[in-house]
């Protein structure tokens, strides 16, 4: 089979595809023949040796794919040669062929395309798992997202829209705020590009009071870091609840004192913790997801598709902060 492949850590430009040996479902696990393999800002970072998980060299970058099965291994029960699935990998998603876990399978339906299948679970898991789980948001409530027209971030737009909240878009351009007020933001503006002096921090809080009758966001999603971060705390209401979910523009330090002023929670998002961590509370938040799906409510924006030569080039566009929704490699047809 042919596969992506990262022999040495750096950049996008260094992958290459490359023929390696077909795979074989082990014990408890599935082969599943991959169609599309979806592009998250983890790959950028693994190639890097820059993400918390650190695979050994070689190894084809790709968390997420969807594909038919092929081969089961022993003991799988459940799951059929010729099921159309989404398998969460971690890696090894860019290559004809990935072997996942039995439980790490999730079947699909049959008007999923594969495209909006591989960009499916990571993005609406995580954004679900933050603002049910963590932030127990309510209708009526508003919810700022920060990094709006990303991956994570327009998946919370969708969800925050499905679950009753008012959404608050903030992204780096007019192109990308119009993205998610297309799928369900309420208002949004566009914040500058990094680095924030003192004044622009302040017109950022300023911005999202105003939207807010001067309360501040009840929710903050944060996917983004860096200098947006500390903004858009100071901007955050009254027992309010802070997500931290990404760090692209780096790890903020805040002053823990604007917690206490506000009275608010900072909360950790860590989806892929929480999925290993309790798997029957997963299940049924993916079950939620799928009949969302299956209502129209949630859709992945899949903006642009590579082939799969051209896997790093996917890659580069989220690095380059030019992705909107969701960038997908079509490994067959
Ligand atoms: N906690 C979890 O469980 C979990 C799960 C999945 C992903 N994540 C993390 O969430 C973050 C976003 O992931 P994603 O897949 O949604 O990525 P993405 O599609 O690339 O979105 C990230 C957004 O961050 C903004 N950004 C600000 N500075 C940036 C920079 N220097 N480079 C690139 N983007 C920058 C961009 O929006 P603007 O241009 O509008 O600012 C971009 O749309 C990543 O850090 C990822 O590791 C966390």
């Amino acid at each position: 089979m042919k596969a992506v492949l990262c022999k040495e850590f750096g950049g996008p430009e260094t992958l290459v595809v490359e023929e390696v040996s077909d795979l074989s479902a082990g014990k408890g696990q599935v082969r599943i023949d991959v169609k599309a393999c979806a592009v998250n800002f983890p790959d950028a970072l693994m190639i890097q040796n820059m993400y918390q998980f650190k695979p050994p060299l070689p190894f084809s970058p790709g968390g997420e794919v969807a594909g038919v099965v092929s081969e089961l291994g022993e003991g799988v029960s459940g799951i059929n040669i010729g099921d159309r699935v989404i398998g969460s990998c971690g890696w090894g998603g860019m290559a004809e062929q990935v072997v996942v876990d039995a439980p790490r399978i999730i079947p699909i339906p049959d008007e999923m395309p594969f495209d909006e299948a591989a960009a499916f679970i990571m993005t609406y898991g995580t954004s679900h798992h933050a603002l049910k789980d963590r932030a127990n948001i309510q209708p009526g409530e508003s919810l700022l997202v920060l990094g709006a027209a990303g991956g994570v971030g327009l998946a919370a737009v969708e969800l925050g829209k499905a679950m009753g909240a008012k959404v608050i878009a903030a992204a780096s351009s007019e192109e990308k705020v119009q993205v998610a007020k297309d799928r369900g933001a309420e208002s949004g503006f566009v914040y500058p590009m990094q680095p924030l002096d003192r004044d622009q921090q302040k017109a950022l809080s300023s911005q999202i009071k105003e939207l807010t009758d001067g309360q501040g966001a009840d929710v903050v999603y944060d996917p983004v870091g860096g200098d947006y971060c500390e903004p858009a705390l100071r901007a955050t209401n009254w027992e309010g609840r802070f997500l931290i979910v990404g760090f692209p523009a780096g790890i903020a330090k805040v002053p823990m004192n604007l917690a206490l002023l506000k009275g608010c929670q900072i909360i950790g998002v860590f989806w892929g913790a929480f999925t290993a961590r309790e798997p029957e509370r997963n299940k049924a938040n993916i079950a939620e997801l799928m009949d969302l799906y299956k209502a129209g409510k949630i859709k992945p924006y899949v903006s642009s598709t590579y082939s799969f030569d051209q896997a790093g080039a996917g890659i580069q566009e989220l690095m380059d902060r030019k992705a909107k929704g969701k960038v997908v490699i079509t490994v067959s047809d």
